[in-house]
């Protein structure tokens, strides 16, 4: 069974080569229009996966070794995501699955997410409580059988993601931040600052009131000050980000008394995220499942994963060759998928 993955819900373009479970090959076109921006504009977005599919669809069949006519279905991107953005991705893949006379499998964005973590771990055990942290998106779902998700947390503002890229932004870092505050943070003193954490009392996250601290703090110190302790605000700042976030998914996996964990989400390549989730697994012998740094943030592979899981659960005749699929921005991930 081979399945062709494709994503376009934000800056990545990428197609992916799914043969039995096993990935072939992720080609993927990560946008660099948008950096002097310091955000993803969704206008050039959409245009720039327009221009870019035959390419990057071009180099994911070569690169597994196979011809369009081989692909047995097509798993694509509906939501949530940039509506223009998601409409690119659906029509791409009605067309193909049009003239390749196969069907075409709807996936959500926050599903296959999840689903990175079973490209390179088949066995994951259900029941299990998944952080999904991306740019757009900070969700905590406890998920007790496969298909079946049950969200117990999520943020009232900004995602994770958006708040890191913000603060890198503030502090003349670049975008995305991510990597660069990972890096930085590695550097520096964790305990400079004392940066507040977000809605202590809840399951829920908040990171305006830790975004707003950090602009406050560059506010009243000289840039010299600020250029010259950098790595040490930034281990601060991540300090504070990482701390909401395992609070939370530690007491989630406690209240759920889950036996595994897992993160998800371009912010699950964070080595500080890791490494206190990783901590706390050992000291209560939990089993901990993140995706390799590649599959973390947005890619193809994750959503052919999902397709294939999808087919082997409800097999492919309950998939329509012309679908009437259309793009979902704020589509939830609902209960029973
Ligand atoms: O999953 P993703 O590619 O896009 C969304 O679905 O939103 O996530 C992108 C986010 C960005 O905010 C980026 O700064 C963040 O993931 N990110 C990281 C790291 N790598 C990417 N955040 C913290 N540490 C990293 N190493
Ligand atoms: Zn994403």
């Amino acid at each position: 069974m081979i399945v062709l993955g494709i994503e376009s819900s934000c800056d990545d373009t990428s197609v992916s080569v799914l043969e039995d479970g096993n990935i072939l090959s992720v080609a993927t076109n990560t946008q660099l229009e948008h950096i002097g921006f310091g955000g993803v504009i969704p206008e050039i977005a959409s245009r720039e996966h327009l221009r870019f599919f035959p390419a990057v669809l071009e180099k994911a069949l070569k690169d597994a070794g196979k011809k369009p006519e081989e692909i047995d279905a097509i798993g694509v991107t509906y939501g949530p995501g940039l509506v223009g953005c998601l409409l690119v991705g659906v029509n791409f893949a009605k067309g193909l699955a049009f003239s390749l006379s196969v069907p075409v499998v709807p996936v959500n964005h926050i599903e296959a997410h999840i689903s990175a973590n079973f490209i390179e771990h088949h066995d994951i055990k259900y029941p299990f409580v998944v952080l999904v942290v991306s740019g757009g998106h900070t969700e905590l779902i406890f998920v007790p059988e496969y298909g079946v998700y049950e969200l117990i947390g999520k943020t009232r503002d900004d995602a994770a993601g958006e708040c890191i890229d913000k603060v890198s932004k503030m502090l003349g870092l670049g975008f995305p931040g991510g990597r660069i505050i990972d890096e930085l943070a590695a550097k520096g003193e964790k305990d400079f600052v004392n940066f507040p954490r977000g809605m202590r009392n809840s399951l829920d996250f908040s990171f305006s009131g830790l975004k707003t601290a950090v602009k406050y703090y560059i506010e009243k110190h000289d840039p010299e000050f600020i250029r010259s302790n950098i790595s040490n605000i930034a281990a601060s700042f991540l300090e504070s980000v990482t701390d909401s976030l395992t609070e939370k998914l530690f007491r989630a996996v406690k209240k759920h008394k889950a036996k595994t964990v897992l993160l998800a989400g371009g912010v699950s390549a964070n080595s500080l995220l890791r490494k206190k989730v990783s901590e706390f697994s050992v000291k209560k012998g939990i089993t901990f499942h993140y995706p390799h740094p590649k599959y973390c943030t947005d890619n193809a592979a994750m959503v052919a994963m999902t397709a294939y899981k999808k087919i082997m659960k409800h097999g492919i005749g309950s998939y329509s060759l012309t679908s009437e699929l259309d793009a979902v921005p704020f589509l939830k991930l609902s209960e029973k998928n």
